[in-house]
């Protein structure tokens, strides 16, 4: 199954924790590859295991159109420098996007696909990007992030889903009039975004 559906939020597995990679078999490979497919599918930048329901530390990023995408095995973020705002997204909320504090450059430690330990110094979007997928194997969201979280908007008005995309509406109809959500899940701040989004996300379909 090269192509694997990606989760959307609320989906819990977001708000897991992922395991260490303890072999890199065959399966870690065949993951490795479909997330490479489905990055590349999805248009987007970078993705976490997390995010197609595997809670394993993989990521895959794809900071460059020039470049393939680079897999990333128990990234860890050893060293933070300066802050910046930049907008950011994620596959996991398609179409949205908001304003995030992220560090000006990261230095990272990662295993390759072959098992190798590799240091690297990152900056600009692959920096964010770093900080982004690692924070998904933390079960973090960019919500969590939202430098002004009643501020989570609609990436483009010209946006067009992809197919996996089907997800929001789904949610959108599964949270109508549920008046609780699951506190061990999700944050406060991740709880008024989402509402705010669902709300948006309402107008938008209205609008249509
Ligand atoms: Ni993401």
């Amino acid at each position: 199954m090269p192509i694997r559906p990606i989760l959307t939020f609320p989906n819990s597995l977001l708000r897991k924790r992922a395991k260490p990679v303890k072999n890199i078999d065959n399966e870690i490979m065949n993951l490795i590859r479909d997330m490479k497919e489905t990055l590349t599918e999805a248009s987007g930048i970078g993705l976490a295991a997390n995010q197609v329901g595997v809670l394993k530390r993989v990521v895959v990023i794809s900071n460059s159109p020039e470049s393939d995408a680079v897999a990333y095995i128990n990234p860890e973020i050893t060293h933070r420098t300066g802050k910046r705002d930049v907008v950011e997204g994620c596959l996991s909320f398609p179409g949205y996007s908001g304003i995030v504090t992220r560090s000006v450059s990261v230095s990272a430690r990662y295993l390759d696909e072959s098992g190798g330990k590799i240091k690297i110094a990152a900056d600009e979007l692959l920096a964010q990007a770093l900080e982004h997928e690692i924070d998904h194997l933390n079960g973090i969201l960019f919500l969590d992030h939202l430098k002004e979280h009643e501020k989570l908007s609609m990436t483009t008005p010209e946006y067009r889903p992809h197919t996996h995309d089907i997800n929001v509406s789904v949610n959108v109809q599964n949270n109508q009039g549920e008046p609780e959500f699951n506190k061990k899940l999700y944050t406060k701040i991740g709880i008024d975004d989402l509402k705010l989004a669902l709300d948006r996300a309402e107008i938008i379909k209205d609008a249509e």
